[in-house]
């Protein structure tokens, strides 16, 4: 009886390294990179300026920021040129956002637009890395076909920022999760009609990922029933904010908002600047990219607005600015 104990317990043992080491040694879901050259057209350029700057808020990730200053804006000689997240974030591992810009060393400069497009709507890198799904590719997969080609024929126009950095490193277990996010996006990626406003604003908040900051989680994951609801904390430089409640709740959430609130609220950061922001303090404090958002359409905005109205209001109190000891 005893031997066939240790039988099991051995052949248990023998399940769980084989599990392990196929977990290390697989790679993540992966495809060729797809073919493509952009074409380099100054609507294409631009189309993809506003996605990189003002929507899906590339910038806000892949660039460094001036935590002294509200809403932490970017100096324009350095968009897309990469940094390493504070560690106060509380993040699994030494998470770093890559350098996008075409340096050929430290930047994209080597990589086909193909290459490039996978890695922002599949998560993988230019050498079958899996990305850490931090950077939103869950996401920026429901980009359209247009739309991620003018974000690669923005990037491709960046100044090439000579900024090398590490890469990033994730703690164990997260290292080995992470190869499971990855997707493949198979044939043609169509966007709603701009003319459907609810639709055009589910987009828009998707390729926005507002969730991704919104959307209170977890180890990781979106905590059901609490969607764009609010609470996530954001511990930066001796600060601390906690992101809105932007469900319909009348109460807790916008619920009363009219939509020409909604957009002043965005338009009214329109007048700042880098250089005129004011300065960051606890009470204001906060990395929601309001001076880059403030410069999103207005058609766009009423769109988001239509979509967000659509949501199961969720009723969660959110202090977003609470007295902290600086
Ligand atoms: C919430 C933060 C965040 C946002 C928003 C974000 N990224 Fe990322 N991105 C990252 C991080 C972090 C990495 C590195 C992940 C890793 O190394 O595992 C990354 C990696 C990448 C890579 C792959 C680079 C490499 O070395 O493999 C590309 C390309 C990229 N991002 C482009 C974009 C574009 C374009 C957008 C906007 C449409 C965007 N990112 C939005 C955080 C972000
Ligand atoms: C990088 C994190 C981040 C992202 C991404 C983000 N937000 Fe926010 N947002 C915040 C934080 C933090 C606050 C609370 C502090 C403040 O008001 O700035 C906030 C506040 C807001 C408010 C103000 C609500 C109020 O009651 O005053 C609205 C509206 C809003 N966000 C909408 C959006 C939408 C729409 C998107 C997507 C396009 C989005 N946010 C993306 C972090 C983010």
């Amino acid at each position: 009886m005893r031997k066939l104990f240790l039988r099991g317990g051995l052949v248990a043992a023998a399940v769980a390294i084989c599990g392990i080491a196929y977990l290390i040694l697989t790679g993540p879901e992966m495809q060729a990179a797809p073919d493509i050259k952009v074409p380099m057209t100054a609507e294409r350029i631009e189309r993809g300026r506003y996605l990189f700057e003002n929507v899906a808020h590339c910038t806000g990730c892949h660039s460094p920021r001036d935590w002294g200053k509200f809403s932490a804006p970017v100096n324009a000689g350095t968009v897309g040129s990469g940094v390493e997240f504070p560690a106060e974030l509380g993040l699994p591992g030494r998470i770093v956002a890559t350098n996008l810009t075409p340096d050929p060393e430290t930047g994209l400069g080597n990589w086909t637009d193909g290459e490039k497009i996978r890695a922002i709507r599949e998560g993988v890198s230019r050498d079958g890395r899996p990305l850490f799904p931090f950077m939103p590719y869950p996401s920026l997969s429901k980009l359209c076909d247009e739309d991620v080609e003018a974000i690669v024929a923005y990037m491709n126009t960046l100044k090439p920022v000579k900024n090398r950095l590490p890469q990033t490193k994730l703690d164990f277990p997260v290292s080995l999760m992470a190869k499971f996010a990855p997707k493949p996006v198979h044939g043609k990626v169509t966007s709603p009609s701009r003319s459907d406003r609810l639709a055009y604003g589910r987009y828009l908040v998707t390729i926005g990922d507002c969730a991704g900051c919104h959307t209170p989680k977890e180890r990781g994951k979106d905590i059901e029933g609490k969607e764009y609801a609010g609470g996530m904390e954001f511990p930066i430089a001796g600060m601390l904010v906690r992101s809105a409640n932007i469900t319909p709740d009348e109460e807790t959430g916008i619920g009363t908002w009219t939509e020409e609130r909604f957009v002043s609220q965005f338009k009214g950061h329109a007048e700042k600047s880098f250089e005129t922001a004011p300065k960051a303090v606890q009470a204001n404090f906060t990395l929601m990219g309001w001076m880059d958002y403030s410069k999103m359409q207005e058609e766009d905005l009423r769109a988001i607005y239509t979509y967000l109205r659509t949501l199961k209001p969720v009723h969660n109190p959110v202090e977003r600015h609470p007295p902290v000891a600086n």
